[in-house]
C-alpha cells in the first residue's frame, strides 16, 4: 500500500510493528520502526530507497501494485546501510538496468554487501542535480558519517522535501505517517535516543552539515527521514533540536549508573542520589543498575545530565563485565563536557575504582575526587566522603563554556 506524502510523492516502505531489536542486540525498540522508501511520479519515477532485507518481498510486491516496475527511471540509495538497501537484490533482478544515484562510498558498501552485480551506479557530490521533469529537480547532498561514510539526502525541488535519510529520524512506527499526529512525547524521545545512540558520536559532523545546508538555502517545507515520523509541521524544528543536541548539551540532571552483586554498591548509589537531592534539589537525578536496564535510554539519560557517578563492585581483579560492557558503549557515544564521579565496594585487592576513573576518563569525562571506595560493606565512614563528591560533580566547571 501506498500512502501520499506530497504532491506526487508516495511513501512505500514497510512499517515495522514488531520490531523489538535493531542493530543486532544494540538497540531496543520499544515503539516500533518503519523504514521509509519513497515513489516520486513526475516526468521521471524515481524510487528514493528501500526496506529492510527480511522484508524485501513484500517491498517489491507492494511496489509492483503501486507501480509498474519497468517505469520506475532512477532508483536513489541515500544510504549503503541494510536497513535501506536490503531490497535492492530482489528489486534489481526485475529490473537491472535502472540507474541507481549513491555517493561514491555507498559503491563501496553497497558492492560490498551485495556483491558487484554489474548495476548501473551513478556517483553523485554535493549539489549534483537531477531532472525529473515538470520542473522539478532532485538536489544531492553528501552527509559523510550521518552516520555512514555513504550517508547522503536529497532534496526536491517543488515539493521543496528533504528526503533526509537516517538523520532526523525515529525508531517509532507512525500509521498517519506525519511527526504532528504523532504522539508528541514518543516522538520527541524517540528523537532524540536516535541522536543520542546513533548520530552523538559524530555530533562534529552534525553541527558542520547542519551549517552547510542552511548556507544552501533550501526552501525545506517537509523533511522525510528513513525510519519514523515525517516532519510536516514546522520541519525547521527539529533541525534546530539537532543543532542544540550537537553542541555538548546537557540539563540540570545527574545520572547514578552502577553494578553490583550484593548490593554494597548499590547502597553507595542510592546515596548519592540522596545526596544529589540534598545539596541540589531541583537537580533531576536518575539511578540505573546498568546490567538490568535498557542501555539506550541509559545513555539517553546520560547525553541529557551534566554529570554522572558511576560504580562497580571489585569483580576478579577488574569490574562487573555489564559494568565494562556499558563503558565501553558509553565511550563510543563520545559525550562532551560532562563530570564523572566513580564509587565501589571491595573485599581484598580493590582495583574496579580506580579502572572505572581510568576509562571514564578515556571516554572523555573530566573524573572528580573523592572517589567512594568501601571494604566490604560500606560503612559511614565511607559514606561520609559522599557530600564532598556531590560537591565536585555538580560545582561549575572552572571554564564555564562548556
Ligand atoms: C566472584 C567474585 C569475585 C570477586 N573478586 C574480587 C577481587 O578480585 N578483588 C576484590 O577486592 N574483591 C573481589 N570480590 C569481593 C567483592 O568486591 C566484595 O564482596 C564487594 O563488597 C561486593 O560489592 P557489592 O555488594 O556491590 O556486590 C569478589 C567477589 C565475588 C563474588
Ligand atoms: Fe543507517
Ligand atoms: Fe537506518
Amino acid at each position: 500500500m501506498r500512502k501520499q506524502v506530497k504532491g506526487n510523492v508516495s511513501w512505500v516502505g514497510y512499517l515495522d510493528w514488531e520490531l523489538q531489536l535493531f542493530h543486532g542486540h544494540d538497540y531496543r525498540i520499544e515503539h516500533g520502526s518503519s523504514q521509509n522508501a519513497y515513489l516520486i511520479e513526475e516526468e521521471k519515477t524515481v524510487l528514493v530507497d528501500t526496506v529492510w532485507s527480511p522484508h524485501r518481498s513484500e517491498f517489491v510486491e507492494n511496489l509492483k501494485r503501486e507501480v509498474d516496475l519497468k517505469s520506475i527511471d532512477f532508483i536513489v540509495a541515500n544510504h549503503g546501510e541494510c536497513d535501506h538497501s536490503g531490497s535492492l537484490v530482489e528489486l534489481m533482478k526485475e529490473i537491472p538496468d535502472t540507474p541507481i544515484y549513491c555517493t561514491k562510498s555507498a559503491v563501496k558498501s553497497i558492492q560490498g554487501q551485495y556483491g558487484d552485480r554489474g548495476w548501473d551506479m551513478r556517483v553523485v557530490k554535493t549539489g549534483d542535480t537531477l531532472d525529473i521533469g515538470n520542473g522539478k529537480t532532485l538536489t544531492f547532498i553528501e552527509t559523510p558519517m550521518m552516520h555512514w561514510p555513504d550517508s547522503m539526502a536529497t532534496f526536491l525541488s517543488g515539493d521543496n522535501i528533504l528526503f533526509s535519510m537516517d538523520a532526523f529520524g525515529q525508531h517509532y512506527a507512525v500509521e498517519d505517517l506525519y511527526a504532528d499526529l504523532a504522539d508528541q512525547d514518543i516522538l520527541w524521545g524517540e528523537a532524540l535516543k536516535y541522536f543520542v545512540n546513533i548520530l552523538n558520536p559524530f555530533a562534529g559532523f552534525v553541527a558542520k552539515k547542519l551549517a552547510e545546508i542552511e548556507a544552501m538555502d533550501l526552501p525545506i517545507e517537509m523533511i522525510a527521514p528513513s525510519h519514523g515520523a515525517i516532519w510536516r509541521e514546522d520541519p525547521l524544528k527539529i533541525v534546530g533540536k539537532y543543532a542544540e543536541w550537537a553542541d555538548a548539551y546537557q540539563e540540570d540532571r545527574v545520572v547514578v549508573a552502577y553494578g553490583t552483586m550484593w548490593k554494597g554498591t548499590e547502597r553507595i548509589a542510592h546515596a548519592i542520589a540522596d545526596e544529589i537531592y540534598r545539596q541540589s534539589p531541583t537537580t533531576n537525578v536518575h539511578v540505573f543498575d546498568v546490567e538490568a536496564s535498557d542501555k539506550n535510554e541509559v545513555m539517553t539519560e546520560v547525553f541529557r545530565s551534566r554529570a554522572i557517578a558511576v560504580g562497580s563492585p571489585t569483580y576478579i581483579n577488574g569490574l562487573l563485565a555489564g559494568v565494562e560492557g556499558w563503558l565501553a558503549f558509553l565511550r563510543s557515544l563520545k559525550f562532551k563536557g560532562k563530570k564523572a564521579a566513580a564509587f565501589g565496594c571491595y573485599g581484598w585487592s580493590g582495583e574496579s575504582v580506580r579502572i572505572l576513573q581510568d576509562k571514564l576518563a578515556g571516554a572523555g569525562f573530566d573524573v572528580v575526587e573523592p572517589s567512594i571506595r568501601a571494604n566490604w560493606v560500606p560503612d559511614e565512614s565511607d559514606l561520609s566522603a559522599i557530600p564532598d563528591l556531590v560537591r565536585a560533580l555538580l560545582a561549575e566547571p572552572a571554564n564555564a563554556d562548556v
